[in-house]
C-alpha cells in the first residue's frame, strides 16, 4: 500500500504507531536495504521511548552485497541491533528471533531473579509502505498459521499472531510516512517503488536512475541496453532517448522510462544500493 502522505495522515499514524508500541516489548523496524537510510523514518527513535528496538535489512536479494556489509557495519558501530533478511524468500527468520531472545534476555533475567516467570516476548514490526512489512508478518508466523489469541485488556481488537512459545506479534504493522526530505530522498523512494506509481513522473525518475547507474553501475547498465562506449558520452536525456529507440518504443520516452524503472526494480540490472553507509575510518566496512 501506497498512499499520499498530508500531515493529517502522518498525525494519525504516529498516534497509531504510539498506541502499538505502549503494548511491546520489541519494535522491528524493517527498512529496505537498497536504500538503507531513505527508507528509514526518524520518528521511530523519537517515539520508540526505552522500547528495545531490532532493525531488520529487507530485500538484501536486490541490494549490492557491498554496500550491505558497509551498512551492517555503521549500524553496528552505533550500537544498533541489525540483521539483513529475505521476507520474501522466508531468509533469515531464525536469526530474527534468536536477536529478540538477545535483547530480551536482561528483562528476562531479572523476571527470573524475582521468580517470575518469562511470558512471551510482544512485538510489533514498523516501517514505511513497500518495505515488506506483511510479507516478513506472514513470513515469521509461517504464513498459514490461523492461530491467533484475542487478549482481554488489549485496545481497540488488536490481535496477537503467536510465534511459537516465546513470542507475541500484534498482527498489523504500524506504518510511517516516507520521509521527504529532499529531491533525491524522494527519487530513491520512488525508483524502489516506496511511493504510488500514479503520483510519480516516470521520466524524472528514469532519468535520476540513468545518472546513478552510469556512476555506481554502469557495466550493468550498458549490458542491459546493450549501450557502447559513444552511448555512454550523451547526456542523460538523449541516453534515453537513445535506449528508448534501442527498446523499439520510437519517441515514447515515457513508456521507455517506466520499463527502465520497472527493470531496476525487479533486478533486471543487478543487485544496487542507492543510499552509500558512511565511510568509516580505517575501511571497517569493507572488512
Ligand atoms: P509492506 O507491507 O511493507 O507495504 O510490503 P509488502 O509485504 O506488501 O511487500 C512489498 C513488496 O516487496 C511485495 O512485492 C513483496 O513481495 C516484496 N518483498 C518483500 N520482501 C522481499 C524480499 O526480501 N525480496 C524481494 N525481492 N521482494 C520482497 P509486490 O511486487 O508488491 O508483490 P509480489 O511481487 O510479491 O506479488
Amino acid at each position: 500500500m501506497a498512499i499520499q502522505w498530508y500531515p493529517g495522515h502522518m498525525a494519525k499514524a504516529r498516534r497509531e504507531a504510539i498506541e502499538k508500541l505502549n503494548l511491546v516489548d520489541v519494535v522491528i523496524e524493517l527498512v529496505d536495504a537498497r536504500i538503507p537510510e531513505s527508507s528509514r523514518n526518524p520518528i521511530v527513535s523519537e517515539i520508540k521511548g526505552n522500547k528495545k528496538q531490532l532493525i531488520l535489512l529487507n530485500k538484501t536479494d536486490l541490494a549490492d552485497p557491498i554496500e550491505v556489509k558497509r551498512w551492517m557495519a555503521h549500524y553496528q558501530a552505533e550500537g544498533l541491533e541489525v540483521l539483513t533478511i529475505e521476507a520474501k524468500d522466508g531468509k533469515g527468520m531464525t536469526q530474527v528471533k534468536a536477536a529478540i531472545k538477545r535483547l530480551m534476555a536482561p528483562e528476562v533475567e531479572k523476571w527470573a531473579a524475582k521468580g517470575v516467570r518469562p511470558r512471551p516476548t510482544r512485538l510489533m514490526v514498523l516501517g514505511i509502505p513497500n518495505v515488506g512489512k506483511s510479507t516478513f508478518i506472514n513470513r515469521i508466523i509461517q504464513k498459514n498459521q490461523a492461530e491467533t489469541a484475542n487478549k482481554p485488556g488489549v485496545t481497540k481488537g488488536q490481535r496477537w499472531l503467536k510465534i511459537g512459545q516465546d513470542f507475541e506479534l500484534l498482527d498489523t504493522p504500524g506504518i510511517l510516512w516516507p520521509k521527504f526530505e529532499n529531491e533525491e530522498i524522494g527519487n530513491k523512494l520512488a525508483l524502489t517503488g516506496a511511493i504510488k506509481d500514479s503520483l510519480l513522473h516516470m521520466d524524472d525518475i528514469a532519468l535520476y536512475a540513468l545518472e546513478l547507474f552510469r556512476l555506481d553501475y554502469e557495466s550493468a547498465l550498458r549490458k542491459a541496453y546493450g549501450l557502447n562506449d559513444q552511448d555512454m558520452e550523451l547526456p542523460n536525456v538523449d541516453l534515453l532517448l537513445h535506449i528508448t529507440k534501442k527498446l523499439g518504443f520510437k519517441d515514447d520516452y515515457e513508456r521507455a522510462s517506466e520499463r527502465i524503472v520497472f527493470d531496476i526494480r525487479g533486478g533486471k540490472l543487478g543487485r544496487y544500493t542507492l543510499d552509500h553507509a558512511p565511510v568509516s575510518i580505517g575501511g571497517l566496512g569493507d572488512a
